[in-house]
């Protein structure tokens, strides 16, 4: 599992330090000749978080020692280190106001110079009503929840039926008719994120915005500032182009069409006519490829590993050459994300990215002698779970009509090596559910749970509200109880 260790933490902190000293030289020119275009701290461009783990490969750890070569080069301690930081997008998603307003400023919302006037929605008109109920409405909104979905709210494309009640829940079927704040913070991949909401919308029968979901690969939109041309791997088809496009790569190249160039460089590989016909070929010893992005679980590991070996191991992205220098002539990998293993459908977790991700190290550990350094996103790096904050504070906008960060936010999820370790370095209340990776004890030895493990989402979801909201918080609406919203409960949920 990949793991943070001091020792991880101390690489990080000690390669930026290195990384600030690099880039201000004499003539004030960074001296690395893979120096990444960093956009200046001027409100504009990426955010570049510090990682949280090491960038030299993990593939010793899980290595024979007669396989490591004893002939390891120094590695740069510089801005070629790309793994310092993982740049993220600067600016949150475009919010729009929500149709919940706050009456005045008695109900803790704050003026925003030059907006228009709020509204009393139902919402607010029922918390004037029952004073009672004020309270409540303001720590339900000081509240969210981040949902990891495989293991927690699905398997695959098999719902987890506690995972539909306590959306609905967090909907408005609970006993102030509001909705509670929560975003979805998936390692998943592999397709745009409006086809990946919509999909999750009709298993879990509740709405799943694309304004409140994050995949692995979301915050990596960013490194389209930074490279042209690009060689995305991963993902059924050519979906992971489609999600590169969208991030506004200007070229990307997926392995097809590096086979259909060359049928040769993937000698187990057998290339139908239809894969041809779609792939878009070129002369591959002409193009230097710049970056490599692994968005997403490779549906062909042989094809890919050598495509990406042949790549890391080129003098710069050029296909047909072999670096004389395998580090200062490589370029950067990037991975969307490092679970070794993903709950499925399957009895026991299939292997995931990160299992491709040591095998791909091992390998080229092997042959160049030297440690592969790349970057991975996704949980439980630290650069996702700020996007995540970024992601929270628009939806809270949206939703609440009010751009701020809530105070309590709860991450459930069912792998404490990504979802739990993550969470708790961010500072985040962690549960921690037996639905799919976990099937442990009490908690886990490693990366426990700061707020406990449950036996499925819903009973996290419930006790993290009446923790926040009082033992007695019903998990139902009822018009009885709260008359200016009465009528039909979706209705109700919907306006507010
Ligand atoms: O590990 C691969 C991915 O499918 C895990 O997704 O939702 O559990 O973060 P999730
Ligand atoms: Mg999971």
């Amino acid at each position: 599992m990949p793991m943070f260790e001091d020792y991880d933490i101390v690489q990080a902190a000690e390669k930026q330090v290195r990384k600030v000293a690099s880039m201000t030289n004499a003539n004030g020119a960074d001296s690395n000749s893979h120096s990444l275009p960093i956009p200046g701290d001027d409100g504009e461009g990426p955010i570049e978080v510090p990682a949280s783990r090491s960038s030299i490969s993990e593939a010793a750890k899980y290595m024979h020692n007669l396989s490591a070569s004893p002939s390891m080069k120094e590695r740069r301690g510089s801005r070629n280190s790309f793994g310092t930081s993982l740049p993220i997008p600067r600016s949150k998603r475009q919010s729009r106001l929500s149709s919940v307003h706050y009456p005045d400023e008695s109900l803790g919302r704050p003026t925003r110079p030059g907006m228009p006037p709020v509204q009393p929605s139902r919402a607010i008109l029922a918390s004037q009503v029952q004073s009672v109920e004020v309270e409540k409405v303001r720590k339900a909104k000081n509240m969210a929840f981040a949902f990891d979905i495989d293991g927690v709210l699905v398997h695959g494309d098999r719902l987890i039926p506690e995972g539909r009640r306590a959306l609905e829940i967090l909907n408005g079927d609970n006993e102030l008719g509001i909705k509670i704040p929560h975003i979805f913070l998936t390692n998943g991949s592999g397709k745009p994120e409006k086809a990946r909401c919509e999909q999750l919308s009709k298993i879990l029968n509740n709405p799943v915005d694309t304004e409140q979901f994050i995949q692995s690969h979301t915050p990596m939109s960013a490194l389209a500032e930074y490279y042209k041309t690009v060689l995305v791997v991963g993902g059924e088809g050519y979906k992971c182009r489609e999600v590169a496009e969208q991030y506004g790569f200007k070229d990307i190249v997926v392995p097809n069409d590096i086979v259909a160039s060359d049928p040769s460089i993937a000698p187990y590989r057998v290339f139908t006519p239809e894969e041809r016909a779609s792939s878009r070929p070129r002369d591959f010893t002409k193009t230097n490829i710049e970056a490599i992005m692994v968005f997403s679980d490779s549906r062909d590991y042989a094809t890919d590993m050598q495509i990406i070996m042949d790549l890391l191991r080129s003098e710069n992205g050029r296909l047909g050459t072999i670096a004389k220098d395998p580090v200062s002539q490589r370029i950067p990998i990037y991975f969307s994300q490092g679970d070794l293993l993903c709950p499925t459908e399957h009895w026991t977790p299939r292997m995931s990215q990160g299992a491709f991700r040591i095998g791909l190290e091992a390998m080229y550990r092997a042959l160049s002698g030297v440690d592969l350094e790349r970057v991975v996103y996704g949980k439980p790096e630290t650069a996702t779970y700020k996007y995540a904050d970024e992601v929270l504070t628009s939806w809270m906008e949206q939703l609440h009509g009010e751009e701020k960060l809530p105070e309590n936010i709860y991450m459930i999820g069912d792998n404490p090596a990504s979802d739990i370790i993550g969470g708790n370095m961010y500072g985040w209340n962690t549960c921690l559910v037996r639905t799919g990776v976990f099937q442990g004890g009490d908690n886990d030895e490693n990366n426990p749970a700061n707020f406990g493990v449950f036996p499925n989402v819903l009973e996290a979801v419930q006790t993290a509200l009446r923790k926040q909201l009082g033992d007695d918080f019903k998990m139902h609406f009822d018009e009885r109880i709260n008359p200016v919203l009465h009528g039909d409960k979706a209705d109700a949920a919907a306006i507010i």
